[in-house]
């Protein structure tokens, strides 16, 4: 059945980008509900007090509205990532706001949090129970919010039972003004709120791991004061990183010159610099998830050996197909042995000195 779904995929590049996005959540949800394959043990991990099967997770942005987290895990993700979220229902930016690049397999971007809200979400969430496998949720806030730290403490307390961990999503280029919560001050503020909120919770939902999500955009200078803020509030990992606003050179798709955050292939150099800059001053003190242009186990494998304690992709599978995710368990699986690394653990970092100071990609 998943083969099936992976033949459709040529049939999915010759229409709107929305509408395939659309199908393929729909194909997902009549997926047969097969148990959930048992991985390599050599794959496995623990991170920020969870148990990964594998290190490879599906990332925010294609179950927006948590309706197929269950069936993400199905197709062998390690973990899913369901939002991003706000607290009210938001149809996003005006359509077309979702563009393919085919040459340079990258997608552009401009959703903008449309979402269903909260409460869809959490009615989802609390539907699936108490069922096997990390399901973590994504919390932003409303583009018309006057008050945003309180849209990610609402999002702590609707969600603290049902989410297996939570991210602050301040890196969407697509609601004006989000990403001016990565500077110290504002983020300062915006994570003693919502640690807070995740500490109260702990009595009634047991303490769940938050993580923040950044930017590849963001300077050094401006990681550095980021970093400063997450050790002195103590968020439990970092997700490195969202899309891009700025586009390599070369880029040879009309597309490209499209408003909003880049993915996919033309994000994997830029992200995975950050990451390894973002490992050099953390080491293994806050595990790093990488992300950005994930669409195969030697991708997977340099994230990792940039920084990366657990990874995440979207675009690739757009460009590769639902299968994607067992070629790159099967890849890293050999790479390990390879290796001679005893596990996923041993490899984390393990070239992050070596990737960051490569020059910063243009
Ligand atoms: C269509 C689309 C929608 C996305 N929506 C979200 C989102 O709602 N929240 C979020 O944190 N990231 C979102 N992202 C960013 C991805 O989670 C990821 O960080 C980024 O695309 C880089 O990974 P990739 O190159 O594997 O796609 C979205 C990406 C795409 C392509």
């Amino acid at each position: 059945m998943i083969r099936l779904i992976d033949y459709a995929r040529p049939f999915a590049a010759l229409i709107d980008p929305e509408e395939a996005h659309r199908l393929a959540v729909s194909a997902l949800k009549v997926l047969p509900t097969l148990a959930i394959g048992h991985d390599d043990p050599i794959l496995g991990l623990s991170v920020f007090g969870l148990d990964f099967p594998n290190p490879v997770g599906l990332a925010a942005g294609f179950d927006k509205n948590a309706e197929v987290a269950d069936r993400i895990l199905r197709l062998g993700f390690g973990f899913a990532e369901v939002g991003t979220l706000t607290p009210l229902p938001q149809a996003g930016n005006p359509r077309p706001r979702l563009f393919r690049l085919p040459a340079a397999e990258g997608v552009v971007n401009r959703l903008g949090f449309n979402n269903e809200g909260f409460a869809a979400a959490a009615a989802r969430l609390a539907e699936r129970g108490h069922r096997r496998g990390v399901v973590g949720v994504n919390i932003g806030a409303n583009r018309d919010s006057r008050d945003r730290a309180a849209d990610y403490v609402a999002g702590i307390e609707t969600f603290a039972p049902l989410a297996s961990y939570f991210v602050v999503n301040i890196s969407s280029p697509n609601t004006p003004g989000l990403r001016d919560l990565q500077a110290a001050p504002a983020l300062d503020d915006l994570l003693a709120r919502v640690i807070e909120a995740r500490d109260r919770a702990v009595e009634t939902a047991g303490r769940k791991a938050l993580l923040l999500k950044i930017s590849p955009d963001l300077s050094l200078a401006e990681l550095d004061d980021l970093i400063a803020v997450v050790r002195k509030r103590g968020a439990d990992g970092l997700i490195v990183s969202n899309t891009t606003v700025t586009r390599p050179a070369l880029l040879r798709d009309t597309a490209a010159r499209e408003e909003g955050g880049l993915s996919g292939r033309p994000l994997f150099s830029l992200s995975t610099w950050m990451l390894a800059e973002t490992f050099r001053r953390v080491g293994r003190e806050i595990p790093l998830v990488g992300v950005g242009g994930v669409d195969s186990a030697e991708a997977a494998w340099t994230k990792i050996l940039a920084g990366a304690s657990l990874v995440q992709l979207y675009t690739g599978m757009i460009f590769h197909g639902f299968g994607l995710v067992n070629r790159i368990k099967l890849g890293l699986d050999e790479r390990l042995r390879r290796s001679g690394y005893i596990s996923i653990a041993d490899a984390i970092g393990a070239e992050a000195r070596a990737i960051a100071a490569e020059p910063w990609p243009t």
